[in-house]
């Protein structure tokens, strides 16, 4: 069963068009990785889902329901970490619980196992400019986490971290997607991080269609498979 369904998808700005009928579905449950040329239109891409962005022609539907604007259920995640600067790491983390009104004990401790398991427990108090960026993306990816949402829309979460801490939150990714299944959208330029976390990889074009999908043969297991690792880069 498909999650997401995007049909012959027009997406762009003003008269320039940048999403040229795409059709894509997406599994209940699937990691789906998003590649391409910068500028071919990845993150407008996932800003049509999350519903930030209406469809020129074409639909998306998100469970079966067209897509007409944001919903909690669909948690968008930035490459800069969107994080409020006013508000400390527990705070922040809290948020997408204070949204939905649950009470007060169970919002802290909700997001203190969050603040814990992205390796940041003691921070809960420092606000966000008194953070590394790499430290900032974790928060982001424990408050997005926190809201439980069915949908996550992954824009380079990870491109600004250095190597070690990148193949961390992946693997944290991981577990979490592990422990409680959500559907991925994660856009990335990285080909082997988008094939070792995807079940599929998905190729744009500079022309706004897309190019070609991948399976990863292997995914979520340490190596990429140079035979798809190569099939992905004759295409960029
Ligand atoms: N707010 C905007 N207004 C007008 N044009 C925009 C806007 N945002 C993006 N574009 C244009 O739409 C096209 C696709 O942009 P988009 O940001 O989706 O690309 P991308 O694939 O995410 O690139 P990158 O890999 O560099 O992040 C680009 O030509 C860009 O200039
Ligand atoms: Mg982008």
């Amino acid at each position: 069963m498909s999650t997401v369904s995007i049909e012959n998808l027009h997406v762009g700005y003003g008269n320039s068009a940048v999403l040229r009928g795409l059709s894509l579905e997406i599994g209940t449950g699937e990691i789906l990785c998003v590649t391409g040329p910068s500028g071919c239109g990845k993150s407008t891409l996932l800003r049509a889902v999350a519903g930030l962005l209406p469809a020129t022609s074409g639909r998306i539907l998100v469970d079966g329901e067209p897509v007409t604007g944001t919903a909690a259920g669909r948690a968008l995640v930035f490459q800069d970490d969107g994080l409020l600067p006013w508000r400390s790491v527990q705070r922040n983390v809290e948020l997408p619980l204070s949204i939905r009104k649950v009470p007060k004990g169970e919002r802290r401790e909700v997001a203190t196992s969050w603040i814990g398991q992205v390796g940041l427990a003691g921070y809960e108090r420092h606000l966000p400019r008194e953070l590394s960026g790499g430290m900032r993306q974790r928060v982001q990816l424990a408050r997005t986490l926190a809201g439980t949402p069915r949908v996550v829309l992954a824009d380079e979460p990870f491109g600004a971290l250095d190597a070690q801490t990148r193949t961390s939150m992946q693997r944290l990714l991981v577990d979490v997607w592990r422990a409680q299944p959500m559907t991925v959208v994660f856009v990335t330029h990285d080909v082997d991080e988008a094939l070792f976390l995807g079940d599929r990889v998905a190729v744009l074009g500079r022309d706004g269609r897309l190019a070609k999908v991948v399976s990863s043969s292997r995914p979520r297991t340490d190596s990429s498979v140079p035979a798809e690792r190569a099939e992905i880069l004759e295409t960029l």
